[in-house]
């Protein structure tokens, strides 16, 4: 029988994504998730009589439930994508993200480790241990700056982008230390059904469907670099594949785009799929006050990928983007389902006093 991957974050935006990718590639997965906020097992509705699909809920720092489940479950790879993921809350809390991705991917490597040295020489050589990081270690671009490489010197501006740099530091000494086989990750943002409306694409569709403000932080020339989640995730598949251990890989969708210029091109999806007699959403469109230490432009130069492994992005941004404000439109149920009592209470922490 193929042995399963280990998936921790799996019930969250990009997780649930690679879940799915990776059942439909027949290969069974067990599924690690606390589910915090922004985990969601609706995510994972399909696969509900799923024999191929395990799922556990807890914490990666939980080092007793982690080793009897990879004791019981014997994965040959684990993909960790659990984290706290907004900057906006690290603002507000970073304690919460050192325990996360800090301590918690650090007990996780510990177990992995424990794990992998109690397997057999071949089974040693086929596992992996690849960890799930962005491009916001690199810290932050001008206008005409080159993208990210793989060789840029990590310099995080957030504390949400400083507990992944030092996440990524500890998975890299795993290796060098340990000689355990990781794999690593930096992806730019990412769009797609199922992400958590506290990030800018999905606020701005609940948003505008509320008839509520759409906040842009500063003066909306801010830039990042959008890459479908379908994308991000077959970039994952293809690098737990062919990747060298011990080595990361770039993935970006050489998509840059202002801010402004996002919520502008999802306003006008928004009115040619669901016009609203009050006119066009773009009016809704508010500036509001800056990020603190908000990063002016991320851009990733992803030839390592595209050379090495033969990984391109499939999905156009505007392609991309229309697919997207239709999922939302489509499953207003699920939107609606997100917006708990604890959503409101962060929508009002955050943009109240904007
Ligand atoms: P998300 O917030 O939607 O999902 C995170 C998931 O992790 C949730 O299901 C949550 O319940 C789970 N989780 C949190 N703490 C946990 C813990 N201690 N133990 C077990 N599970 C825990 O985030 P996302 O956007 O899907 O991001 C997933 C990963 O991808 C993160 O590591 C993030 O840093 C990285 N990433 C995200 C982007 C992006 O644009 N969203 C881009 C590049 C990289
Ligand atoms: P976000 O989706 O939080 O991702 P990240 O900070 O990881 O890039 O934000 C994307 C960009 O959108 C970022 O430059 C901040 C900006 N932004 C706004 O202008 N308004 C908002 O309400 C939010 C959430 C983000």
């Amino acid at each position: 029988m193929t042995p399963c991957h280990l998936i921790t974050g799996g019930a969250g935006f990009i997780g649930s994504c690679h879940v799915l990718q990776t059942r439909a590639a027949g290969i069974p997965v067990l599924t690690l998730d606390k589910l915090t906020y922004s985990g969601n097992l609706a995510n994972l509705d399909s696969l509900r009589d799923d024999p191929g699909h395990v799922f556990v809920q807890g914490d990666i720092g939980n080092a007793e439930l982690v080793s009897h489940l990879l004791r019981t479950h014997r994965p040959s790879a684990i993909i960790n994508f659990a984290a706290e993921s907004h900057v906006d809350r690290s603002i507000l809390d970073p304690e919460a993200f050192i325990r996360t991705n800090v301590l918690g991917t650090t007990s996780l490597l510990r177990c992995a480790l424990a794990y992998w040295q109690s397997l057999n020489p071949s089974e040693q050589r086929d596992f992996r241990f690849l960890h799930v990081s962005t491009d916001e270690v690199f810290g932050s671009l001008g206008p005409d700056d080159p993208a990210f490489t793989e060789q840029t010197p990590y310099a995080p501006n957030s504390p949400y982008a400083a507990s992944k740099a030092a996440s990524d530091h500890l998975v890299r000494a795993f290796h060098e230390t340990y000689g355990l086989p990781v794999l690593i990750t930096n992806c730019s943002n990412n769009y797609g059904p199922r992400q958590f409306p506290e990030k800018l694409i999905p606020l701005l569709i609940r948003n505008a469907l509320a008839r509520a403000p759409l906040p842009i932080y500063g003066t909306g020339e801010n830039v990042r670099d959008w890459l479908h989640v379908d994308d991000h995730c077959a970039a994952i598949a293809r690098v737990l594949e062919a990747g060298r251990p011990g080595r990361s890989y770039n993935i970006g969708g050489r998509a840059e785009r202002g801010n402004l210029e996002v919520a502008r091109a999802v306003c006008a999806l928004l009115d040619e799929e669901r016009p609203h007699a009050a006119g066009p959403y773009a009016d809704l469109i508010t500036f509001v006050a800056d990020r603190p230490g908000h990063d002016w432009r991320y851009a990733m130069n992803c030839e390592r990928i595209e050379t090495e492994l033969g990984w391109r992005a499939r999905h156009s941004f505007a392609s991309g983007l229309r697919e997207t404000v239709r999922w939302y439109l489509d499953n207003a149920d699920w939107l609606e389902a997100v917006q708990s009592g604890a959503y409101r209470q962060w929508l009002e922490t955050n943009y109240a006093r904007r």
